[in-house]
């Protein structure tokens, strides 16, 4: 293990896309941004200068962040934001963890054009072999307005669709979108390897499925967890997950598409239904070949996704089996879903009956507070946080046919405090208020094991939990009109965001935060901060 230091800078870029220029706030003027790659055990630091005209701050998603709470990077939860001008040094270790993660900006929107992959190389050899050839495939979105427009409109007018004007693979629409047969990107192999895609959806808003035309993925990877390896021809990812997939490259030379498509879970939801394509292109083929088309699953298909979902298991070696909580100290039940509010007085609430859309965990919309919640726990600031995040829902209903008739959550800054090394288990139920949909529940600090899900209200007397080989990853799409049990050893101190990686959700407030306490001795404890922490 080494020390790796990377510059980052937050600075505007013009860009072109589907015949629209635009100013972007970028990274190092590149869109997507860097890639940053290190191997398992390395320290690193991340100086992130701020030229942009936004406030900004950056989260290594995934990364477990061991006594580096300081680190990883949600504004006004672990940090206040990068101002323009300043400059923050990120400095943690990557520790027992591998595989492919990504960074991107966590303040309003900016993750929108602000990301890039973050790939670690694993101490240990892989569990599969593969012919030493890896690309990132990074999928997002492009949108023709300004995110942060977007963002203001969606929370001031209610607006429930924000739909992107594209998706894209690795910043490009591809052929199917105006003005962009050239905005597509290549992939060249030679024929009889085998590849490994560190594939990541990076996107905004959107669920996707991805494939590639004629070819079998064997996933083996999820959030930087192995998983028992199996073959498939589509995978889905959500916001926040990535996976990696061995494709061999044993098909008639030749010219395919490789693409992402959407999955929405809701209906009466609109959104960008056109896939982006890229090229999957065996090095001898002639250019003029006209790549071959895959089959995109259709939008709303769940059975696809809920095969996909269920098909995955860690891969259970002796050291993942050790850290699977069997027990339980804290058992906590949240609802996670939409629901509705009055319209602010002179606005246009563009919700149903001309309310405005809101968003809670456990009927509690998060408010963010002016100071770091992290900063004010450290240093006992009062009138920032209070600590009673309900355990259960307060008032327990049919989640998933019946809703009350008030719909309104509660607004406020709430936490659950955990002690330290207690074996949590949350059980994640949609609610279908204003109509269920799939949410992808991102927790920061911890990757978590997912023991059970189904669909309907949960129930403790049925749910079936699977206690050996769970799969293992930082974000689980609770599935639509349904929920998902979740496990981690709360053996890590500070202040972890926990949120709906649909970024318009968080917007309206489907997040909450934990504290884990400290434990016992300078193991167990989290330090200060680093004297650059970004002040309010
Ligand atoms: Cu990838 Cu709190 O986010």
């Amino acid at each position: 293990p080494i020390t790796r230091k990377f510059d980052f800078t937050v600075q505007p870029l013009s860009l072109t896309r589907i015949c629209n220029t635009k100013s972007i706030i970028s990274m190092n003027g590149m869109f997507p941004g860097p890639t940053l790659y290190a191997n398992e055990g390395d320290r690193i630091l991340v100086n992130v200068t701020n030229r942009g005209q936004y406030n900004i701050s950056i989260h290594w998603h995934g990364i477990r962040q061991i006594l580096s709470a300081w680190a990883d990077g949600p504004a006004y939860i672990t940090q206040c934001p990068i101002q323009t001008g300043q400059s923050y040094m990120y400095n943690f270790t990557i520790t027992k963890q591998s595989g492919t993660l990504f960074w991107h900006a966590h303040e309003t929107w900016l993750r929108g054009t602000v990301y890039g992959a973050i790939v670690i190389y694993p101490q240990k050899s892989y569990p599969f072999t593969f012919s030493n050839e890896e690309h990132v495939i990074l999928l997002g979105e492009w949108w023709k307005a300004n995110v942060e427009d977007v963002e203001t409109s969606a929370l001031q007018n209610g607006t429930g669709p924000a739909i992107a004007d594209a998706y894209t693979i690795n910043g490009l629409p591809g052929p199917l979108y105006n003005c962009s047969s050239t905005d597509t990107y290549l992939l060249k192999v030679k024929p009889k390897r085998t590849y490994l895609l560190r594939i990541v959806n990076a996107a905004l808003n959107s669920e996707l499925f991805f494939t590639v035309a004629k070819h079998t993925l064997t996933v083996v990877e999820i959030d930087g967890d192995y998983t028992k390896p199996f073959n498939t021809t589509t995978i889905l990812l959500t916001p926040g997950q990535s996976t990696n997939v061995l494709i061999n490259s044993d098909q008639p030379i030749g010219r395919y598409y490789m693409g992402a498509s959407p999955y929405m879970s809701a209906v009466n939801v609109p959104f960008q239904t056109v896939p982006t394509l890229a090229i999957f292109e065996y090095d001898t083929a002639p250019a003029s070949t006209p790549p071959t088309m895959p089959t995109f699953p259709r939008s709303n298909d769940t059975n696809s996704t809920t095969q996909f979902v269920g098909s995955l298991r860690s891969l259970n070696d002796p050291q993942h089996l050790e850290t699977i909580p069997q027990t339980v100290d804290k058992n906590l039940f949240f609802t996670v879903g939409l629901g509705l509010k009055p319209c602010d007085a002179n606005r246009t609430c563009q919700g149903p009956n001309g309310k405005n859309f809101t968003a809670s965990v456990n009927n509690i919309s998060l408010i963010l507070p002016h100071i770091a919640l992290l900063q004010s726990y450290y240093f006992n600031i009062s009138n920032v946080f209070t600590r009673d995040f309900p355990d259960k829902t307060l008032n327990p209903f049919a989640y998933t046919s019946n809703p009350p008739n008030n719909l309104t959550p509660i607004q406020g800054t709430k936490l659950d405090v955990i002690p330290f090394n207690s074996n949590v288990q949350i059980v994640l139920q949609d609610t279908s208020l204003v109509g269920a949909e799939n949410h992808p529940i991102h927790l920061h600090g911890f990757s978590f094991y997912i023991v059970g899900q189904g669909f309907g209200d949960f129930n403790a007397g049925s749910a079936n939990f699977n206690l050996v080989d769970p799969p293992r990853r930082n974000t689980i799409g609770v599935p639509v009109g349904g929920w998902a049990a979740i496990r981690f050893k709360a053996d890590n101190p500070g202040v972890w965001y926990m949120h709906c990686h649909l970024e318009i959700h968080t917007t309206w407030g489907l997040a909450m935060a934990f504290i884990v306490q400290n434990g016992v001795g300078s193991n167990q404890t989290l330090p200060p901060p680093p004297p650059d922490l970004p002040r309010c």
